[in-house]
């Protein structure tokens, strides 16, 4: 079984401190500043031109030799040589003003942290970007900045020697606001951007940890640890209760593996009182490993697969920053575990089984298993009452060939649920887009002996794995969001850091903020 105990003494080496000061950033003792520039700005002003002016106007010069533009991510770091109290000074670039999104205040942040990281900064200053000039509103400026630099700063080191990158960590981030008027909004600010961060790094950690860590059992014991962190309600289903409730096509994936299946089950009780709020169901797709099964998948990036389960963590991670910001919804986190092996007790093609809805389902191709563990898990779902549905699932490798690493794939059968999805989607800076769901589509997953077939083709592959999906669902209004091309990434840009994004995680959150009504962004 899984040995986790690497795992206990482990410290973070990214946690940072971030605390708010009314205080000239000229005054400010530790080690950097940072400080920012819009696009095609000649004279800067503001915090940035008294910067420019205490070092003898280096920015200026910078700017007018053309060394620095202020374009988006372009930076400048500079000596002070004792004309300030700190050794250096960073001019991150925002880009174009007219461009300017809080979004750009989270990558910018996070570009500016990560270099100063690099250069072995510890206490670092930063003026709230956006808060100024930017026009933005002081909490969503500093929510942002705060996201952005605890995101930029991730990082999956736990199997590393700590001299091989533990050794640079920035311990302070300190923000300078000398309106004293704003600073109790960035301090509401500030607590919701950790707790947005904690939350998409707790995702980001499940998704990188390996196959022979996180098992499905693992997979559990975390949800549980997290769960009863925050009090928060938790059920483990186990194989024997998924045989009770006919289970069929998530026990048939999971019959190839030694690892017990897990479903997991978080509930958050934000909304007291009995009333007849909108009850929001999260579910994830938890495929702790996906070798594909008897149709085994090629070797080459296999090792990817790990990160099977990164809807499950999106779920388990939205759930816990809602109830870390005690909104007043009603959320339950559903998570079907289980690893796809080939041995000798694994299904095969043609296998034909049957989910808890009484509908059968033909196996064409085992490699197809997420959607054959959510058609069980989104029935259960069904079952619990809930008014709204939304999962996601690294579901389709033909999603990728479509909307490459960029955007998220959605599909709907509830219009305005959707737009509401893709409202939140904006607010955090998750791009997604909707892919159509024709009837005719699922005329390519019929089947010849059952009710339906898993695979439907090359044709359209997203699109008739989330038409199989909606047999599964009823009549609930639900959205499914294929994150198979962004759930991880290949380069470092923004803060976004290689390996897991925890891509969805804020989006959830955002969800459930416009289901409480609140709205904040
Ligand atoms: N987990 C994969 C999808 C995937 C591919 C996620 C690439 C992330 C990156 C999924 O279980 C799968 O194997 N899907 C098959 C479906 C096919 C057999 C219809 C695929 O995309 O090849
Ligand atoms: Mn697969
Ligand atoms: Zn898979």
């Amino acid at each position: 079984m899984c040995d986790s105990d690497v795992g206990v003494a482990f410290e973070r080496s990214d946690r940072v401190k971030v605390e708010i000061r009314t205080q000239d950033l000229l005054s400010y003792e530790g080690d950097a500043l940072i400080v920012n520039l819009f696009e095609g700005v000649g004279h800067p002003g503001g915090a940035t031109g008294a910067v420019d002016q205490a070092l003898g106007g280096s920015i200026t010069a910078a700017i007018r030799r053309q060394e620095f533009k202020g374009k988006l991510h372009e930076r400048l770091l500079l000596h002070t040589f004792g004309q300030l109290p700190v050794v250096q000074v960073l001019v991150i670039g925002l880009g174009k003003q007219e461009e300017f999104t809080l979004d750009r205040v989270r990558s910018a942040s996070a570009e500016a942290m990560r270099q100063l990281r690099a250069v072995g900064v510890r206490k670092v200053a930063s003026i709230v970007h956006g808060a100024g000039i930017g026009g933005l509103q002081a909490d969503q400026a500093a929510c942002a900045v705060t996201e952005g630099a605890l995101l930029g700063l991730y990082r999956f080191d736990r199997y590393k020697k700590p001299e091989e990158n533990g050794q640079k960590v920035v311990q302070k981030l300190t923000l300078l606001e000398c309106d004293r008027a704003k600073v109790p909004a960035m301090e509401e600010g500030v607590r919701r951007g950790r707790i947005l961060a904690e939350a998409v790094s707790f995702a980001r950690d499940l998704v990188n940890e390996p196959g022979n860590i996180l098992t499905p059992s693992e997979l559990a014991t975390r949800a549980k640890k997290m769960a009863s962190g925050l009090g928060l309600t938790i059920k483990i289903l186990e194989r024997a209760d998924m045989k009770k409730l006919g289970m069929g096509a998530l026990l048939g994936v999971a019959q190839g593996s030694q690892e017990l299946p897990k479903l997991i089950e978080v509930s958050y009780k934000g909304r007291k009182g009995k009333g007849t709020g909108p009850r929001l169901g999260l579910v994830g797709k938890g495929v702790t490993f996906d070798s594909g099964g008897i149709s085994i998948k090629p070797s080459e990036g296999m090792e990817a697969m790990k990160g099977d389960m990164a809807g499950g963590a999106a779920v388990l991670a939205a759930i816990k920053g809602i109830a870390e910001l005690k909104l007043p919804v009603n959320v339950t986190a559903i998570v079907p575990a289980v690893e796809n092996l080939p041995s000798g007790t694994a299904q095969r093609p043609g296998d034909i089984v049957k989910a808890m809805n009484g509908k059968t389902i033909e196996v064409i191709n085992t490699d197809a298993e997420g959607r054959l563990i959510l058609a069980d898990a989104l029935c259960y779902a069904c079952d619990r009452d809930l008014t709204h549905l939304v999962d996601v699932a690294t579901l389709t490798g033909a999603v990728v060939i479509a909307l490459g690493a960029v955007r998220t794939g959605a599909f709907t059968n509830d219009a305005e649920l959707l737009r509401q999805v893709k409202e939140a989607s904006e607010a955090a800076g998750e791009k997604i887009w909707e892919l159509p769901m024709d009837d005719e589509y699922a005329e390519q997953i019929k089947s010849d002996y059952a009710d339906m077939k898993n695979v439907g083709g090359r044709k359209a592959g997203p699109i008739t794995g989330a038409k199989l999906l909606a047999n599964f669902i009823g009549k609930t209004p639900w959205v499914h969001l294929d994150i198979a091309g962004t759930a991880q990434t290949e380069k470092e840009n923004g803060y976004q850091v290689k390996g897991a994004t925890g891509a969805m995680v804020r989006t959830l959150i955002y969800l459930a903020m416009s289901f409480a009504g609140s709205g904040k962004g």
